[in-house]
């Protein structure tokens, strides 16, 4: 479970454009839940994923998970973190553009401090879930945006993270690829892990549990 009190964020403290993106967010989420968190362009929703992600901190309130309070770590302490719970989908992927498929699949295995036993074969089979093992070879540069998101996603999944975290999954997709995207991210949770999508489409939102509304900084519903 993960619990938000409060959560207060504000882009650059101290400096003259400081800026509140979060007024005090207050929630929280089961495990094995899917939730879609919505609202308006600006209204704060990937800095909120980003808190839940560990790859942001914030000024005030607390974050916990589970029982362990996720405030003012280590980089080293949320990097552990991020790597043993944590999959983010990013809004832009984030991938290495110059690595293969493969390669960008094998990143988490890579840096995780666990001995990871058959590495490639563990990043083939995250491909294959997601219906790209045969790109493995292709360098992200000349993927589509479909497959691209895909192998996001499989670099997510690999080293099956309690939590996944996607931001816009399916914003840049048709609305084909966009489905079965969907039907991915239902059966991850169907298999037990959590799921919480930023997204703007309803169709998207609809596939969800539950819907977190942010508007302006605050969750509205
Ligand atoms: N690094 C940053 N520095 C300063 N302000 C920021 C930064 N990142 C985001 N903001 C501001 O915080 C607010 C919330 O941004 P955020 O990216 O969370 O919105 P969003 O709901 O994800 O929007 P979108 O739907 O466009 O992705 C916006 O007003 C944005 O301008
Ligand atoms: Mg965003």
């Amino acid at each position: 479970m993960i619990k938000v009190n409060n959560i207060v964020k504000i882009y650059n403290p101290k400096s003259s454009n400081a800026f509140e993106a979060l007024h005090g967010v207050s929630t929280q989420i089961n495990d094995g839940e899917m939730v879609a968190i919505m609202g308006k362009s600006g209204a704060g929703k990937s800095t909120l994923l980003h808190i839940l992600a560990c790859i942001d901190n914030y000024q005030d309130g607390e974050y916990y998970i589970n029982d362990t309070l996720v405030k003012n770590l280590s980089e080293r302490e949320y990097a552990r973190i991020r790597n043993e719970k944590i999959g983010m989908v990013m809004q832009d992927f984030a991938l290495v553009e110059d690595f293969t498929a493969l390669e960008n699949v094998l990143i988490p295995l890579n840096f995780s401090k666990q001995k990871v036993k058959n590495k490639k074969e563990k990043a083939l089979a995250a491909l294959k879930s997601v219906g790209i093992e045969e790109l493995a070879k292709k360098p992200c540069s000349k993927l589509s945006g479909g497959q691209k998101q895909r192998v996001a996603i499989a670099r997510a999944i690999v080293n099956e993270p309690a939590m996944i975290l996607a931001d816009e999954p399916t914003g840049a997709l048709d609305t084909k690829t966009s489905a079965e995207i969907m039907e991915l991210f239902t059966s991850l949770n169907d298999k037990g892990h959590t799921v919480i999508i930023v997204t703007h489409d309803p169709l998207v939102a609809e596939q969800c549990h539950r819907i977190i509304e942010l508007s302006d900084g605050n969750i509205v519903s």
